[in-house]
């Protein structure tokens, strides 16, 4: 596979700092095995995450100088708000700081102790927001989903015979369906349009509430651009029929916003909003900055415009689509096809010498930063204990930062790995907190 032309040249550089085998190492043993606790200069390409972690253009840079940090009804608000509503075609907008801002406020507002929330697959956060107040969620997920190595189309749908018996099962407990899109959860994967307007409309008919987590709504987009709408219309008025399919949105626009910060809500309902205003000045701020500065607000608004072009969106999907070729072609078991944002290794087949209870997948992440000073994130038995079902790890790619010769490294730093996989071990926990261990757990080699 050809890798794409970057649509943008460098005018800003940020070194990357690149140890020996023998530092790497004596970092690993200082940071207790655990890849959060690595400085990030100490890590020579980052993979942890692509939130947050965009590079943003000369136009973002820009219109930051423009920043009007009043705290009432800034020009930057203004700026914001209008791109907001031409993205989502929404005309009620309420910021927020970050997405699980968004999460905590919506679950207050609509979920009360033993409501049932149902989605293709919550986010870890969205989730526990939910669950914090007393509610259950449920993932209703394609069967398509269910084998990870088949490379089917649309396997972030939600399953829609289920969704209806579930709902039906669960009457007036159920209060409403979200859709993640892309579903970060499942490897990165879209729903199809046709699927998310069946959802909403399964969810309506019920007089329930169908919401949708927009966070990486363009890349989903593209992806129904390329296949279900064959390159027909613009991938802007796909984004609008996603909004438009939903009651209430919500982005963390530290991802497809193209933006380090940020987040807002949507509904067209004027009394929803007066409610989820009352929250969010509560909790985030005032409804014209809810926890944004005003250069956040015009990096926010600036990268709204930038994500929707075609240009930019062809070569995102496609570096994540080369690194995750250049992967398969050494058979490194990934899920397939790929995702959005993200390659998903499998790393419990790829060690699959380690037990389970042994972390295959941390095993891996640890392996790829000894050899390369890669870092990535283990999702499986170590972050999700016994709810984990494959041990992945997950390559997210941040936005506009890396370029071919970085992926070409990566895959290198993959066939040092497999060619002695038997020498890398599992691990075993010397400490952890009570809950969400993988963030600061000390752990040790066997
Ligand atoms: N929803 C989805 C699908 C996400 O992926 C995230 C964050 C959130 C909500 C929460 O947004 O971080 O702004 O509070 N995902 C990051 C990740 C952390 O690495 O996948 P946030």
């Amino acid at each position: 596979m050809f890798y794409p032309f970057e649509p943008y040249k460098i005018k800003v550089l940020e070194s990357v700092k690149i140890l020996n085998k023998s530092e790497r190492v004596k970092m690993l043993q200082e940071a207790d095995y655990n890849l959060f606790k690595i400085p990030s200069e100490k890590v020579t390409i980052d993979l942890l995450t692509d939130s947050g972690t965009s590079a943003l253009s000369q136009g973002q840079w820009s219109q930051m100088m423009l920043g009007d940090e009043s705290y009432a009804s800034a020009k930057s608000w203004e700026r914001f708000e209008t791109a907001v509503k031409n993205f989502t075609g929404k005309k009620e907008v309420i910021p927020v700081h970050q997405g699980r801002a968004a999460e905590k406020i919506i679950a207050e507002a609509l979920l009360e102790k033993n409501d049932i929330a149902f989605s293709n697959s919550f986010f870890d956060t969205t989730r526990a927001n939910f669950e914090h107040r007393g509610a259950m969620c449920i993932d209703v997920p394609t069967e398509k989903s269910a084998d990870l190595s088949k490379p089917k189309l649309f396997k972030g749908d939600i399953d829609g015979k289920k969704l209806r018996k579930l709902l039906s099962r669960y009457g007036k407990r159920a209060k409403f369906v979200l859709m993640t899109l892309t579903n970060n959860t499942g490897g990165g994967q879209p729903a199809s349009l046709k699927n998310v307007e069946l959802a909403a409309s399964i969810t309506g008919k019920r007089g329930l509430k169908f919401i949708v987590d927009a966070c990486r709504i363009a890349e989903n987009a593209y992806f129904i651009w390329l296949t279900e709408q064959k390159r027909q219309g613009s991938i802007k008025s796909i984004i609008r029929k996603l909004f438009a399919s939903a009651d209430i949105a919500y982005m963390s626009t530290k991802k497809d916003g193209l933006a380090n910060s940020g987040g807002f809500i949507v509904t067209n309902d004027k009394s929803l909003a007066a409610k989820l205003k009352e929250l969010a000045v509560l909790y985030e701020g005032f409804v014209t900055y809810g926890g944004m500065a005003g250069r956040e607000m015009e990096t926010i608004a600036r990268g709204l415009e930038e994500v929707v072009e075609p240009t930019y969106l062809e070569h995102r999907i496609g570096q994540v689509a080369y690194l995750h070729s250049e992967l398969s072609k050494i058979a490194i078991p990934l899920i397939n096809p790929p995702g959005g944002h993200a390659v998903y290794v499998d790393a419990g087949k790829l060690f699959s010498h380690i037990p389970q209870n042994e972390f295959p997948g941390q095993a891996l992440a640890a392996a790829l930063y000894q050899e390369g000073g890669i870092r990535s994130v283990e999702i499986g038995f170590l972050m999700l204990g016994q709810k984990a079902k494959p041990d992945l790890v997950r390559l997210a790619i941040p936005r506009r930062t890396y370029t071919q010769s970085h992926f070409d490294f990566v895959v290198e730093v993959f066939k040092k790995i497999i060619a002695n996989k038997k020498e890398y071990r599992g691990f075993k926990i010397i400490w952890q907190p009570s809950s969400l261990r993988h963030f600061t757990c000390k752990l040790k080699p066997l």
